[in-house]
């Protein structure tokens, strides 16, 4: 049976992570969180006292970095420079300090590589900002989850609140929408939804209605193919 690649994008906390690892875990394919590269990059940004804005630095460190995921079973490492950093790039100062980092050219055409290399033999779920324009453009299946910038941040709060961490949602919502503007309004692959991607919007979907439409999806396309 044919191994496809399926394209999950969308703005901040809008649900894919989530969705895309319960598809991934529901066909048996292999889920890769390219938000997490990213994420992984920012922290060393942050380790090395340089300024998120500071192009030239980012593009030169990036140059020297190493940045993998690495699966273990059904649980996918965030690996960097040889250390797994999986809990640390989900504390709030790498979460504020992401999205300028991802602008960085250099940054991305490394990221990119990494993840074509990862997906080119199929069986994969991949969820971003690009995913489905830039990574994998001939993706069979490629979703755009929407979700309102209230539930989003109500979500984020949720999913802090867990590790211990508290944030009002109005701050979320206000970092939330600071991310969107940066994530779409850069130069290089902005976030934007694929002109052959089907939008969801999980504003009022259970996780196991996303999860639901997008395996059916990805079954009709794999029974065919
Ligand atoms: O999905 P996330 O919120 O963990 O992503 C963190 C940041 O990384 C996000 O602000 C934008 C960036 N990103 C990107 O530019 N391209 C991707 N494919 C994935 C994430």
């Amino acid at each position: 049976m044919k191994k496809i690649i399926i394209a999950i994008d969308g703005p901040a906390a809008s649900g894919k992570s989530t969705t895309a690892k319960l598809v991934a875990a529901q066909l048996g394919y292999l889920h890769i969180d390219t938000g997490a590269m990213y994420r992984a990059m920012a922290l060393k940004v942050l380790r090395n006292n340089i300024s998120s804005n500071d192009v030239q630095k980012i593009a030169e460190l990036a140059g020297k970095t190493s940045v993998r995921l690495v699966s273990n079973g059904g649980y996918v490492k965030v690996v960097l420079d040889g250390e797994e950093v999986s809990e640390e790039i989900r504390m709030p100062e790498v979460t504020n300090s992401v999205s300028p980092v991802s602008t960085v050219s250099e940054v991305r055409r490394l990221m990119v590589i990494e993840q074509q290399t990862m997906g080119k033999e199929g069986g994969i779920v991949l969820e971003g900002r690009d995913i489905g324009t830039v990574v994998f453009p001939n993706a069979e299946l490629k979703i755009f989850m929407v979700a309102d910038e209230h539930e989003r941040a109500v979500r984020r709060m949720k999913e802090l609140e867990l590790k211990g961490v508290t944030i009002p949602v109005k701050e979320l919502e206000k970092e939330i929408l600071e991310r969107d503007k940066i994530d779409s309004e850069r130069a290089v692959s902005p976030l934007r939804k694929a002109h052959d991607a089907i939008e969801l919007d999980t504003t009022n979907l259970s996780i196991e209605q996303q999860v639901e439409f997008i395996v059916a999806k990805a079954k009709k396309i794999i029974a065919k193919s």
